[in-house]
Formats: C-alpha cells, sequence, structure tokens
C-alpha cells in the first residue's frame, strides 16, 4: 500500500518533471479575449503542450534546439509568437520550424536564427534556402527503402519457416508409421480411455526408445 503511493508519487513527479525543467509556463488571459502563453526564459529543451487556443505565444530565451513536426498545427488561434534567442540547430529536424514560419510569418515577432551548424551559423531560419534541404529527402526516402526491405525479407522468412515446418510434419508422418500411432492416440484423445493392452508394449517401446521416458508396466 505505501510503497504503491510512493511509486505513484515518483511517478507524478517523474512526468510532470520531465517536460518542464523548473517553473512553469505563465498563462494568463487577455482582453477582450485570447490566452497568452509566457514560457520565456524557462531554459526549456523541448516545448511543453500547448492550449490550442493560445493567441500569444512567448518562448523567446530558451535552449530550444528544434520544434517537433506537427507541434504549431493545432494553434490555430495564434496571433503572436517570439522564439528568438534559442540556439536553432538548422539542420534536416528544422524543415518543419521553417515551413511553419514561411506560411506565418505575420504573426512572428523576431525572426528566429540558427546557432548551428557552421555553415549557417546567425543565418534567419526562414532565410534557409530549398537546395539546403535537398539530401533531407533522400535521407527521407532512403529511409523507407530500408524499411520496405526490411519488411519484405522478414515476411520471406516466416513464409520460410511457415512452409518448413509444414514439410517436416508431413514427412514425419511419412517415415515414422510407429510414431504416428502413437501421435494419432493422444490426438484422437484416446489416451483417458483405457489403452488397448495388445499395443501396451509398443508404445512403451516408442515413448522410451523417442523420447526417453521410461514407464513401468505393473
Ligand atoms: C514573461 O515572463 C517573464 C518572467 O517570467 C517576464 O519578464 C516577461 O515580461 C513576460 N512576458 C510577457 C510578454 O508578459
Amino acid at each position: 500500500m505505501l510503497c504503491s503511493l510512493i511509486l505513484a508519487v515518483f511517478l507524478v513527479w517523474a512526468t510532470s518533471s520531465a517536460h518542464t525543467t523548473g517553473r512553469p509556463c505563465l498563462c494568463s488571459a487577455l482582453l477582450p479575449e485570447g490566452l497568452q502563453v509566457n514560457c520565456s526564459s524557462l531554459d526549456l529543451v523541448e516545448l511543453p503542450t500547448l492550449p490550442s487556443d493560445t493567441t500569444e505565444l512567448h518562448v523567446q530565451d530558451n535552449r530550444l534546439t528544434s520544434v517537433s513536426p506537427g507541434h504549431f498545427d493545432r494553434l490555430v488561434a495564434l496571433k503572436k509568437v517570439s522564439l528568438s534567442g534559442n540556439p536553432f540547430h538548422c539542420d534536416c529536424r528544422i524543415q518543419y520550424l521553417r515551413s511553419w514560419l514561411l506560411r506565418n510569418r505575420a504573426v512572428v515577432l523576431k525572426e528566429p536564427i540558427c546557432a548551428g551548424p557552421d555553415s549557417v551559423v546567425q543565418k534567419a531560419i526562414t532565410e534557409l534556402s530549398d537546395e539546403y534541404f535537398s539530401s533531407c529527402v533522400l535521407a527521407v526516402c532512403t529511409d523507407c527503402t530500408y524499411n520496405t526491405v526490411i519488411g519484405v525479407v522478414l515476411c520471406f522468412l516466416i513464409l520460410l519457416l511457415l512452409w518448413s515446418l509444414r514439410l517436416a510434419k508431413t514427412r514425419r508422418l511419412h517415415t515414422a508409421p510407429l510414431e504416428v500411432t502413437v501421435d494419432s492416440l493422444i490426438c484422437a484423445g484416446e489416451l483417458e480411455k483405457p489403452l488397448n493392452m495388445e499395443l501396451l508394449p509398443q508404445v512403451l517401446d516408442v515413448l522410451h526408445k523417442k523420447h526417453t521416458i521410461k514407464i513401468k508396466a505393473t
């Protein structure tokens, strides 16, 4: 009882501290309508889940290196967003944020810029060209192909296994007639009835030879 209570408290603590390291974001209602979410300067490395009716979002001066794909898609009421002052790493994973920024230029207060890699340091994320991401498309495709190949190979192996099991079973049926007698006895559930006494020595012999089971006839 006490144990599970401690475990529950630990779990709640662990899940709540997973996203917000330290203080939570401040939410405040705006007049006449709207919701301001202020997550600025909280040392966040990852964006928390945000209310879908957020109209103002302040996440400047954190430690965000990227925004996970789709994270802003629910936030259709946004009117102001500040993302500056984060060390965004502009590799393939920044593509979602870039295309979101390009579609929502009007709501972004200050251009977020890249902190790395070296070739694009201090460059605005929206200034990165399509060519810059050309190798990413290829990477995604290679991933797909790789997964497909692995899937096909696995399917083939499973089919091969099933086929060989089937083959082994039919071969056993053809080559070991005495064993079949035992098998079919067991399969038919005839062991529950008293055994045919004439067959018993044979059965015991098979059990002894094939399965090394010794049974004393009394
Ligand atoms: C957000 O909160 C910080 C302190 O936590 C404060 O300095 C800042 O002014 C707030 N931003 C807005 C837009 O209210």
